[in-house]
């Protein structure tokens, strides 16, 4: 449905890989919206990936950026105001990888140096974001910056792994940030917590089709899916939700105040006569039987 609530808005969009990506849905909707947008990609996932695909769909100009480095994000946001002909009005963070997930690493086992980079591309690249475009005075007033998230950054959740931390730092900046620039200039920054959602970096989860079932049956409503994340961002950018900052928002039909369904109960009663791993003696330390 379009209502033209982006009319006239000029935006950034950062992690819109293949169709799958919630980045990629978002530009789409944004774009059916009224907004024009620039997209930004790592340099390798613009060659590998379909980035340039979607620019030419809407129209849209691809700009690489490592989003850790901070001279790539300068030009980055320098280039998106000329090509969009002024000061941006809104900025989606969909940015995640770990390399501990990706090598396999356990929670109680991890690299350091992959750790680092978990927390720098998935959390940390935020405040780059958040730091560089105020210095730059990049945003308009009532500007409305996003960043996807889970909640994981509150409760522990099977094979998430060092994610989750980065999932809480994440948080933490937006309302960090979110009461230096809603003083300063009414620019608003929140986080969206997203239900799990079939992207090739929710794929990377270890049990991601059990996780994604189980939600689906805790939820009152349902998994929340990637276009209908798209339409809560596409709020978030409109001037309909001026006064929401340094906010995490569930969008994930209910999931998180949720303690047990029928419809989980349902299922696991269903499983109850095999005996579960977890239920023999207590594992060795370098077993990873609770991972
Ligand atoms: N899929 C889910 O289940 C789910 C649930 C909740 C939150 N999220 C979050 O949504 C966001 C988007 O993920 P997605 O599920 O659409 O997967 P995705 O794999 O399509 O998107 C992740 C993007 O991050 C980009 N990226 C990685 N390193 C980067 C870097 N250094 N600089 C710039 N970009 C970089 C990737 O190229 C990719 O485009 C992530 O923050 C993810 O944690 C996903």
């Amino acid at each position: 449905m379009m209502n033209n609530l982006l009319k006239g808005k000029k935006g950034i969009i950062f992690g819109a890989l293949n169709p799958d990506s919630i980045a990629w849905k978002v530009a789409v909707r944004a774009h059916e919206e009224g907004a024009t947008v620039t997209l930004s990609n790592t340099p390798v996932a613009i060659r590998m990936g379909e980035t340039n695909k979607l620019g030419e769909q809407i129209n849209a100009e691809v700009i690489g950026a490592d989003a850790t480095n901070v001279e790539d994000l300068e030009n980055l946001i320098k280039k998106s105001m000329e090509v969009l002909g002024g000061k941006i009005d809104f900025i989606l963070h969909s940015i995640g990888m770990s390399p501990n997930v990706r090598k396999g690493r356990h929670y109680s086992d991890l690299d350091y140096n992959y750790l680092d980079k978990t927390l720098d591309v998935s959390a940390v690249s935020f405040h780059k974001v958040l730091q560089v475009a105020r210095k730059m005075d990049a945003i308009n007033e009532w500007g409305s910056v996003v960043a996807l998230s889970y909640v994981a950054a509150q409760r522990s959740f099977f094979g998430y792994n060092d994610m989750a931390d980065a999932k809480a730092l994440l948080e933490s900046i937006a309302r960090s940030f979110g009461y230096i620039y809603g003083r300063e200039r009414n620019v608003r920054v929140n986080t969206i917590s997203q239900s799990p959602t079939i992207t090739t970096a929710g794929n990377g989860v270890k049990g991601f089709d059990r996780l994604l079932d189980f939600a689906e049956r805790m939820s009152p409503l349902g998994n929340a899916t990637g276009d209908e994340c798209a339409d809560y961002c596409i709020t978030l950018f409109s001037d309909l939700t001026k006064k929401v900052t340094m906010q995490n928002l569930f969008h994930d039909g209910g999931f998180s105040n949720m303690g047990m369904s029928l419809r989980a109960l349902e299922q696991y009663e269903k499983g109850l006569d095999k005996i579960c791993a977890c239920d023999n003696d207590k594992p060795h330390a370098d077993e990873h039987r609770y991972d």
